[in-house]
């Protein structure tokens, strides 16, 4: 198979020109060559190997992984090359089969997730020590219930004549999990899927969030603060979970500011977070009801739509619009906005998730533009820290 050689030294030379930004701590630079070094990977394998391997290496490693945590092995690992340990250390202390363990403990260090410092030398590289922190592997139980319902696509769209959901109630989740109820309600009656959505969508351990409100991302300074009424409250983050981007909001509007910040959510998940500031208001509300706070200077709302069809969404808007104060408060949906060409892969899988799960979807700009203009919104502007990481659409009721 000839080599791309054009493509290949194309990618080299991108990440090469990157590595000055790089060193100096610059984040759009580091997604961009994450980017480029994944592609220049796929340029570099053959492909006829490339598909068997990415068909069977995420298996193979999940699986491994799954033992790993069942015999508790990654918190035997030592954490430095000081600290490594040999199969037969690590046969006496998990009581396993030391053959089968060197053939296990091979594998997750041929794909990084543990550190070989000699023959039959392991230690915990950073996957492997996440991963034995209890909220991880709580966390993980949230991307398995995620993977079950992918799992169930192939039938689900045979037997819906290859038509995307739409219907939250009937997606290929319900397949899986055998139930009628929405996915969030079916998780929050499970105590172990609750526990895993806190942890991989809801804490500061979990999916990863930029910090917002600041300069580089969202600029609050001119678009929020400048402006704000007297008396209204400066920000209602609606399904706001467990207040993490809040406290962001807290912390970079100044800790002794009194613009009120509320939170809302339902009540299952508001009785979870009583370690946030007074200042921070918590409010059950149903998103699908009217707004009870009138005239926000904004209306914040993150990793929400994603959640919903363009129906749903819809709804969701026209009960927040007769709250909002026309060319005053402004609605920000912090979601990933997906490019109309090279759009990365972490933002399509977001995209697939949603919709086996919930009947979500990931918006592209014209998707949002169409969105809110069918409500009588408008967009005015598209904020994001880097290519390929979330945005902020902002946009208002025009007067
Ligand atoms: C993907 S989570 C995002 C949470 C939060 N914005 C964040 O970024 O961490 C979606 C949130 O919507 C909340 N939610 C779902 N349906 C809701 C409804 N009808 N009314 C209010 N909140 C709802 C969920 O409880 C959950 O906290």
């Amino acid at each position: 198979m000839p080599l791309k050689m054009d493509r290949i030294t194309a990618l080299v030379n991108e990440i090469n020109q990157g590595l000055d930004d790089l060193r100096s701590g610059d984040v759009p630079t580091r997604v961009k060559l994450a980017q480029a070094a994944f592609k220049l990977n796929k340029a570099l394998e053959d492909p006829r190997e490339e598909l068997i391997k990415s068909w069977l290496l995420d298996s193979t490693t999940k699986t491994v992984v799954m033992v790993a945590l069942d015999i508790k092995l990654f918190r035997l690992l030592g954490t430095s090359p000081d600290e490594a340990r040999s199969s037969t250390e690590l046969a006496e202390a998990t009581g396993a089969q030391k053959s089968l363990l060197s053939r296990l403990l091979k594998h997750l260090a041929a794909v990084s997730f543990i550190e070989e410092t000699g023959p039959d030398k392991y230690y915990a590289g950073e996957l492997a020590q996440l991963l034995g922190h209890q909220h991880m592997q709580d966390g993980l139980c949230h991307v398995q219930w995620m993977e079950k319902s992918l799992g169930a696509l192939p039938a689900y769209l045979a037997e819906k004549n290859y038509q995307e959901p739409t219907d939250g109630l009937d997606c290929p989740a319900h397949k899986v999990f055998n139930t009628k109820l929405h996915m969030f309600e079916y998780i929050a009656r499970d105590p172990q899927l609750a526990r895993g959505f806190k942890a991989a969508v809801l804490s500061h351990e979990g999916l990863r969030r930029a910090h917002w409100a600041t300069p580089a991302f969202y600029p609050t300074q001119e678009r929020l603060l400048t402006g704000l009424k007297e008396d209204s409250v400066l920000l209602v983050d609606v399904g706001g979970g467990m207040g993490l981007d809040l406290l962001d909001l807290h912390h970079a509007t100044g800790e002794q500011s009194n613009a009120r910040l509320v939170l809302q959510d339902t009540e299952h998940i508001l009785s979870s977070t009583d370690d946030l500031p007074p200042r921070i208001e918590k409010i059950t509300h149903d998103f699908f009801t009217p707004q009870p706070i009138q005239g926000a200077r904004a209306y914040y709302f993150h990793r929400v739509f994603h959640d919903w069809s363009d129906e749903k969404s819809r709804e969701i808007l026209l009960a927040l619009k007769p709250a909002m104060t026309p060319g005053y408060s402004r609605v920000l949906i912090h979601d990933t906005v997906i490019p109309a060409q090279g759009a990365a892969p972490v933002s399509t899988m977001a995209d697939l998730v949603m919709m086996c799960g919930l009947a979500g979807r990931e918006r592209t700009e014209q998707d949002f533009t169409e969105l809110l203009e069918s409500v009588g919104m408008k967009v005015t502007g598209i904020y994001s820290r880097a290519p390929g990481e979330e945005s902020v659409v902002e946009a208002l009721l025009p007067e």
